[in-house]
């Protein structure tokens, strides 16, 4: 007898590569196929809102709505404290248009030129929504860690060079893919997606194609449609 076992497929509501190869390998061990978003462009203008939640909800719903597929998207940034929380929700447009990831870190360096190492505490957020035909759900995960003074590594993308992760003594830049992933706010906010949605079956289907006759109870953060 020949069993075959198919893995749950589902959207990935990114256009950022580095961002789309760390989560396929998160997504890929809990045996979930991931289907990119191709040719589509860009997510950054879904991404009004004014929270992490509301922008990963906002691009998880609007693909869930193009593609009829269970749709994961994240929204994810960096808060300083000694900058109120800047860049946040902001974080890939720090420093304007055309701004590259070198521009917006140095855009950050310059603004705690003054400011002490024992005041550069920041953290990474990502807050990891899913959104079906049956409902949505989201959850959030943090690294802390402080701001180095100049970049320092080659590895990760956006201001993981000046990202120091005390437990480890390196920055997110000079630590393996494998490592990040077992300490960065990505990592944690869609290890306690997958966890969820392995235990939950909410998108178990028996068939692919059938619809999800009694999805569990989620609470829907979502507008009545
Ligand atoms: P998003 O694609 O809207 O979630 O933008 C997130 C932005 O925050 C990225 O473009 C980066 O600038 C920054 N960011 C988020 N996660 C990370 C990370 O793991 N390392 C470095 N920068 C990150």
């Amino acid at each position: 007898m020949r069993v075959e076992c198919s893995a749950m497929q589902v959207m990935l509501a990114s256009a950022n590569p580095a961002k789309i190869l760390e989560l396929k390998d998160i997504l890929g061990q809990a045996g979930i196929e991931v289907i990119g978003l191709g040719d589509r462009s860009s997510t950054q203008e879904i991404e009004t809102g004014s929270t992490f939640t509301e922008n990963a909800l906002l691009k998880a719903r609007y693909y869930r709505d193009v593609s009829a597929l269970p749709t994961i998207a994240d929204d994810s940034g960096l808060e300083v404290e000694a900058l109120g929380g800047e860049p946040g929700v902001r974080s890939a447009r720090y420093g304007g248009p055309g701004a590259s990831d070198a521009d917006r870190i140095n855009k950050l360096l310059d603004k705690l030129r003054n400011v002490p190492h024992d005041r550069r505490q920041c953290r990474f957020v990502c807050v990891a929504a899913i959104a079906w035909d049956g409902g949505e759900r989201t959850f959030m995960g943090e690294s802390c860690g402080s701001i180095m003074t100049e970049p320092r590594g080659q590895g990760g993308f956006g201001y993981d060079p000046v990202f120091f992760y005390q437990p480890l003594g390196r920055t997110f830049a000079e630590l393996t893919a494998a490592e990040k992933a077992e300490v960065s706010h990505r990592g944690r906010a869609f290890r306690k997606l997958v966890t969820w949605l392995r235990s939950s079956g909410a998108l178990d289907t028996p068939t692919s194609g059938d619809r999800i006759e009694n999805p569990i109870e989620v609470p829907s953060l979502a507008p009545k449609r």
